[in-house]
């Protein structure tokens, strides 16, 4: 069973996502199809797509306004959290401390925290891609979570820029991942890839070693591309 997750960051509406729904209730996959939307959107259901979040706050509650708890991303239905995505690190300066303390709190409320990973383009330059990856798999992931997790490397470079890793620069990622967790006594644990997914490189993706899904940008916003690529996944 692999993993097909889209994260639709800012996008869509309540509209489209029920477009989506629709269009894909006749699909038929063994793959595990999650997406993860905007807060506002949460709460709508279907037999093949389950529900996520993009962030969580680090904090069980209180005078913390604008964020949302896990316990309410929960109460939506969602069975899903993104953490630590990229975007959160670079825009919201999220550490690695605050994204294992936002994951802590997705599993004290029962979600599945997808905990994001991976390198900028000026540490890819620095030859500082192992390094990266491995202080964030370490520092980002809390205790005791054995088969409560899933890890998305995710090299920051090619997000949203339409190019992808060559094969071996994504199987060397996740095998770096994946003796990580292993030493964490984490086997096992999923490891997605994401950036610069579509219906055109997922066949290749998907084969690669210790690659055990997908996030995807972009290509899940619309049926005719997000199909394709569950379509593509075997
Ligand atoms: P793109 O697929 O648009 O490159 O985005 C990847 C991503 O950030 C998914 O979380």
């Amino acid at each position: 069973m692999k993993f097909i997750i889209g994260n639709w960051k800012m996008n869509g509406s309540r509209a489209s996502l029920r477009d989506m729904i629709q269009k894909t209730e006749k699909i038929k996959t063994e793959n595990r199809v999650v997406l993860c939307v905007p807060f506002t959107m949460l709460g709508e259901t279907s037999d093949v797509i389950s529900f996520g979040a993009q962030d969580v706050s680090s904090h069980e509650r209180g005078a913390y306004t604008g964020e949302v708890s896990a316990a309410m991303i929960a109460e939506t239905g969602a069975k899903y959290v993104i953490v630590g995505h990229s975007e959160r690190r670079m825009y919201h300066d999220e550490t690695n401390d605050i994204v294992r303390e936002k994951a802590a709190r997705a599993l004290d409320n029962g979600l599945i925290p997808i905990i994001c990973v991976g390198e900028t383009m000026d540490e890819k330059r620095a030859g500082k891609t192992m390094d990266v990856i491995t202080a964030a798999v370490r520092e980002s992931i809390p205790n005791d979570v054995k088969d409560k997790i899933i890890v998305a490397y995710e090299p920051r470079w090619a997000i949203g820029a339409g190019i992808t890793p060559s094969t071996d620069d994504i199987a060397h990622a996740h095998r770096v991942i994946a003796d990580n967790l292993s030493y964490m006594g984490l086997d096992g644990t999923p490891i997605l890839y994401g950036a610069s997914v579509n219906a055109g490189n997922v066949a290749d993706i998907i084969s690669i070693e210790n690659v055990g899904g997908v996030l995807v940008g972009g290509a899940s916003l619309k049926p005719d591309e997000f199909i394709p690529i569950i379509q593509n996944v075997k």
